[in-house]
């Protein structure tokens, strides 16, 4: 598949066309921001684990019955993946109170949730990729209601998928966020990527972080974090 112009720069890829109107080529970086891109730097290796990471749980995904935009793996920081036209929305799934959750509503950090919860948040630099609700979504017609709900569904079957998978690696799925994209039939699938970093990843024993909150919150050791979760990961594929 031969690559052509670059389409589109992100903050942790980049895409490009190809031959085919039908597909893109994404390749990963090393560059890592946090806080809607306040804080910058890199982290080494990060483009091939997070590469590798999302291609593997994807195809594992499909066979699981949740479609991706997942083609094939060209290298290491390459993939070949359908285009889409991405909703406009963050969706997040929680299993443990941490992070934004803790914070907005006053809960200790680690706090075990009965049952999973799911938040949008409107995916826009501009305005800090506000959380807002289905009826919002609806409102900005960002989504159709057929749509938000086919990505709820999906949302938690990969949750359930994603638990059970790291739980098998002695990792505890904290929460992580997903992104869905619209295929030129309107079809939705899971875009973007999973990876460290849209993920929250806890040793299952001594809680320690294996994800990006290491570089967000300047804890050190985020390399060795994104190769110990890798290793784990291959260990149990
Ligand atoms: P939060 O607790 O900061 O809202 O993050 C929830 C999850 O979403 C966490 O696993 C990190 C991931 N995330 C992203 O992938 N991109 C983002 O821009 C943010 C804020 C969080």
């Amino acid at each position: 598949m031969e690559k052509r112009e670059q389409l589109y720069e992100g903050k942790a890829k980049k895409v490009y066309a190809t031959d085919d109107p039908e597909l893109l080529i994404v390749d990963y970086k090393d560059d890592a921001t946090a806080f809607n891109g306040l804080k910058k730097g890199t982290i080494a290796g990060k483009g091939v684990i997070n590469n590798q990471m999302s291609n593997r749980l994807m195809a594992k995904l499909e066979e699981a019955g949740v479609p991706t935009h997942y083609v094939q793996e060209l290298s290491e920081r390459e993939t070949l993946v359908k285009k889409v036209s991405i909703v406009p929305l963050e969706v997040i799934v929680r299993n443990i109170a941490a992070g934004s959750f803790s914070k907005r509503y006053g809960v200790e950090e680690g706090v075990v949730f009965d049952q999973p919860t799911i938040e949008f948040s409107y995916k826009n630099d501009d305005l800090g990729d506000p959380l807002l609700n289905t009826y919002h979504a609806l409102a900005l017609k960002l989504a159709t209601a057929e749509e938000i709900a086919t990505i709820e569904k999906y949302a938690f079957q990969v949750n359930d998928f994603l638990k059970a998978f790291w739980l098998s690696c002695g990792v505890t799925l904290v929460d992580f966020k997903l992104e869905f994209g619209r295929l030129s039939n309107g079809t939705i699938v899971l875009a973007d990527e999973i990876s460290p970093d849209t993920s929250r990843l806890w040793d299952a024993k001594t809680h320690e972080k294996l994800d990006k909150d290491r570089f967000r919150r300047d804890m050190g050791g985020v390399e060795e974090a994104y190769a110990e979760i890798m290793g784990r990961m291959e260990a149990h594929l």
